[in-house]
């Protein structure tokens, strides 16, 4: 009997990441190669439940693999928190004829591809968030570029630091996860880089600085995670800056990266690690799997129940923290 053509569905949720658009080009080429049809769903569950969306063909992906963003756009969907949300997202992809669905996202829109998944709709999660911060995956689709944004951004702190002996205090993205700041903080040769994995003190830094300044060092760079500045009190980054100052003597100037590191042309790594999950992602759906999220671990592409995965506690890389804290002295 002719195998019926299935017909899937992508979208992009949560807050965007550089690599997004290579995961859906992959998915819609991998799908129309096997045959499928692939709907292109604008704006996250937002857009599922408005019935905002598209049919994708070969050329609706063309000259998208090294831009920025989501041609799909993104949104956040209250709404898809609640299970009649999740139902109503039901009745539309039964309604289309959605076999199946790519969600495009973080771990809250893994929750909702669960829920959907759970009702019968399966849906596959591809971690695309700059945050780094879905435990059983080594590097999510924006992460490698976003600290590639900030590494560019802080050399060019670096120049003026270094004109006027000032310290530079960053404050980069993350939300509770501290692997932008680690990474860039190495990349950067950050003096200092503050996460919120583990506890600190400014006195431990102020005596590190003084110590350093004994050798002859002039300028410096720390680094500060985001959700730092929301637990231990200590503050924004521009508190920090005016204690450091008062207390080691050096001009500091505090810089907020913002959303900038959210945008860019994504890097070979990401273009090639969104690529693969795209491609991984469409062959669970081909074989009718679903709640399942495609994550890189050990520098393999592999597959894990999507609870399973939400339940996994992410491990704090402590060993490259500390190699970080003795080579940037
Ligand atoms: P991210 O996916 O980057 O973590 P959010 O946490 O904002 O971003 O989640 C994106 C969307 O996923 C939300 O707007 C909502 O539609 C859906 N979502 C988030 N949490 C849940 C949940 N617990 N159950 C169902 N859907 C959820
Ligand atoms: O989750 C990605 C992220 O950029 C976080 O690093 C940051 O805290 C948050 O999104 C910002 O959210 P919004 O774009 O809604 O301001």
């Amino acid at each position: 009997m002719e195998k019926q053509q299935k017909t899937i569905g992508i979208l992009t949720s949560g807050g965007d990441a550089p690599g997004m658009n290579a995961a859906v080009r992959a998915v819609v080429r991998t799908a129309l190669y096997k045959n499928m049809r692939v709907i292109g769903i604008r704006r996250g569950y937002s857009g599922l439940l408005a019935r905002d969306m598209v049919e994708m063909n070969l050329r609706s992906v063309c000259d998208t693999l090294h831009r920025g963003g989501t041609i799909l756009y993104s949104a956040r969907c209250p709404e898809f928190r609640e299970d009649k949300g999740v139902e109503r997202g039901r009745e539309v992809c039964t309604e289309i004829g959605i076999d199946g669905l790519v969600v495009i996202g973080g771990d809250g829109s893994f929750r909702g591809a669960r829920d959907l998944s759970l009702k019968g709709v399966p849906c596959i999660g591809i971690p695309g968030t700059i945050d780094n911060d879905i435990a059983c995956c080594d590097y999510t689709v924006g992460f490698d570029t976003a600290v590639n944004t900030v590494m560019d951004m802080v050399d060019k702190l670096r120049d003026t630091s270094q004109s006027h002996d000032r310290c530079s205090i960053v404050e980069v993205m993350g939300r509770h996860c501290g692997d932008i700041a680690l990474h860039a903080g190495i990349a950067c040769g950050a003096l200092a880089i503050l996460v919120p994995e583990v506890p600190f003190s400014i006195d431990a830094i102020v005596q590190k600085m003084q110590r350093t300044l004994r050798t002859g060092k002039k300028h410096f760079i720390i680094m500060v995670a985001e959700g730092v500045t929301s637990v231990n009190g200590i503050g924004t980054v521009y508190d920090i800056a005016r204690e450091i100052q008062e207390r080691t003597g050096v001009e500091s100037r505090a810089t907020v990266l913002g959303h900038v590191q959210r945008g860019g042309a994504p890097t070979a790594r990401e273009r090639v690690l969104a690529s693969e999950m795209g491609y991984h992602a469409v062959e669970l759906l081909e074989q009718g799997i679903g709640n399942r999220v495609v994550v890189s671990h050990d520098n393999k592409i592999v597959d894990y129940d999507i609870l399973e995965a939400l339940n996994m506690k992410k491990e704090f890389n402590k060993h490259l923290y500390d190699i970080a804290d003795v080579i940037s002295i």
